[in-house]
Order: structure tokens, then sequence, then C-alpha cells
């Protein structure tokens, strides 16, 4: 089984990339930590404690993290996701306690304390990833590979050409792909196929456990504030095509590109610049995906939703 690592703002497509890694037996889930993005980190972190006492993770160690950009100001995705980042559907409490340390530290001691090498999945600003990598070189021999959920090969959701992960901190995503790790970026032109139809919001209902349908509320929210803010019919599910690739590669088909993270701009600060025909000369920065298995995505999902009960 894969060691894991998640770093995530849920958020409700953040919910299921938690749902999907702790469901997949595939993958060993090492730690979770959080980062301030579709809301605070005060609520991501409620959040992400919240989703994994429904799914009945009780052994993982969960930790805060950045609670700000590296140099941008925090702008919050509250018409998206709502005033607690996750609302929707009556939720519980948190069962278990923070583990006392930063974000970072918390992934450093895991990655270090690792036998294998362990993949991190971002689906989040990648403020934290960024201050892990370049606060703790000594870590970046012992990652296998960072999948982030960012980006796009073509047009963006928060401004025209930005992607909200990247234009959040892009900084940090500057970082994270000049690494010289082995990267997977997972952009909107592909997290645009996977949608949240009726049809999906009905088989997470029809499973008849609470999960399931605490998925639907959380779907039928997530559709509305699509529907609101894009007049999208149907909402892409962004997250968790990222813990999805890690479990089965095949899912998405990569191409090798060059990706620059656009820093300046007049318009485009923020913007992923994905030179898919090598037109610039420069190395590939990352994997880029391009295309998806939109039904065995899916398939993935429901069973490991199915599996939690
Ligand atoms: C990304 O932004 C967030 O709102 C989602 O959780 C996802 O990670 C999509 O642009
Ligand atoms: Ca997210």
């Amino acid at each position: 089984s894969y060691p894991v690592l998640i770093d995530c703002d849920p958020g409700h497509d953040d919910a299921l990339a938690l749902l999907l890694a702790a469901g997949d037996s595939r993958l060993r889930l090492l730690g979770v930590t959080t980062v301030a993005g579709n809301q605070t980190v005060e609520k991501t972190t409620r959040n992400a404690l919240r989703i994994l006492a429904l799914a009945g993770v009780t052994d993982v160690p969960v930790a805060a993290g950045s609670a700000r950009p590296l140099v941008a100001d925090l702008t919050v995705a509250e018409d998206i996701h709502g005033s607690s980042g996750l609302d929707g559907p009556d939720l519980d409490g948190p069962v278990v306690e923070l583990a006392g340390v930063h974000a970072v530290e918390l992934m450093r001691r895991l990655i270090v304390g690792s036998a294998e090498p362990v993949t991190l999945v971002a689906t989040g600003p990648l403020t934290n990833v960024a201050l892990l990598l370049r606060g703790h070189p000594e870590v970046v021999p012992r990652l296998r590979r960072v999948v982030f959920m960012g980006g796009s090969t073509d047009r963006g959701n928060t401004t025209p050409y930005g992607e909200f992960n990247i234009v959040t901190d892009p900084e940090a995503a500057d970082i994270v792909l000049r690494s010289g790790l082995p990267t997977t970026m997972i952009g909107l032109n592909v997290t645009h196929q996977a949608l949240a139809t009726d049809e999906i919001i009905a088989e997470f209902r029809g499973m008849g456990t609470r999960l399931g349908v605490i998925c639907a509320e959380l779907m039928t929210f997530f559709a509305s504030t699509y529907r609101q803010v894009f007049g999208f019919e149907h909402p892409p599910v962004h997250d968790p095509i990222a813990v999805a690739a890690v479990l089965e590669p095949s899912i998405v088909r990569t191409v090798a590109a060059p990706v620059a993270v656009e820093l300046a701009g007049t318009h485009t600060r923020g913007a992923t610049v994905v030179d898919l025909h090598h037109r610039t000369g420069r190395a590939p920065d990352a994997d880029v995906a391009v295309g998806l298995d939109v039904d065995a995505f899916w398939r993935l999902l429901m069973s490991a939703v199915r599996r939690l009960g």
C-alpha cells in the first residue's frame, strides 16, 4: 500500500478526496494537514476533523497549517463553499484532537519516519507544501511525488485564466513546481469532466447510509452555488481526482510539460502557463493531466464511500 499525506482545505470536493483516501485500502493515509483557502484555516481544520469522524477514521494525525498565503492576502471561496466551508448537511463535531504541531512539522515527521517514499496529495493552495520543501529540504528525496489539484491548461475559474488554488497562493505553487520533485498537475481542464450530475447524487443517496446521504447533501449544496456563480448545470468535483490519480494512475492521461506560474501579469497573476507544444524549450516541470476516465473515476469514488458504510 502507498503511504500518502493529504494537505487540504475542505471544502466540498476536498471532503470527497478525504473519503476516497480513507475508503480505499490501497492507500495508507499517514496524516491530514489543513491550509487556509476555501475558508479560514480554523474552519477548514474543523471540517477535515468532521469528515474524518464521519468516515470513522480516528487513528490518523491531523494538524492545522498556514492561516494565509506566503505573499498574497487570503480570499476565501465563501460563494462556493458557504460560511462554514462545508455548508449543506448537518455534520457532527470532531472526535479526535489535533496533533499539537503545525502542519508543516507533522508532514516533516511523517515523511522522515516513513520506511517508504511518501506521496503528497495537495487539494488546496500550496502554502504548506512550499513551506515544507523550502524549510526542510531533507524531505525532498523521501517524497515520491506531489500530486496537486490546481491550475489549468486552458481557462480559469477565479480569474479568467487563474484557478482558485493557484491564484490563492501563486508564489507557493511556483516553489512547488520548481522544486525538482516529480509533480502531477490535475487542472480544471480534466476536473471539469467529473460532474456531480443528478444521477451521481442519486447514487450517493441510494447507498442508504448516513455517509451516502451526507455526500448527496454536500453535492446538492455545491451544485446550487455552482449554478449561482457559474451558471453550470452540474458542479465539477475537482479534488478527489488527485487521489484517484495516485490510486489508479491510468485514470488520468498525462503529458510531461513545462509549467510556469504567472507571478506578475496585469490580468493573469496565478495563471498556469502550460507549454503543451514545447515552444519555450524549457524542461518539463510536471506531468500535466490532459485526459480523464470519468466512469472509472466515479466507480472508484463510489466504492470507497460504500466501503466506509
Ligand atoms: C479548487 O478550488 C477549491 O474551491 C476546490 O476545493 C478545489 O480544490 C478548484 O478550483
Ligand atoms: Ca480544495
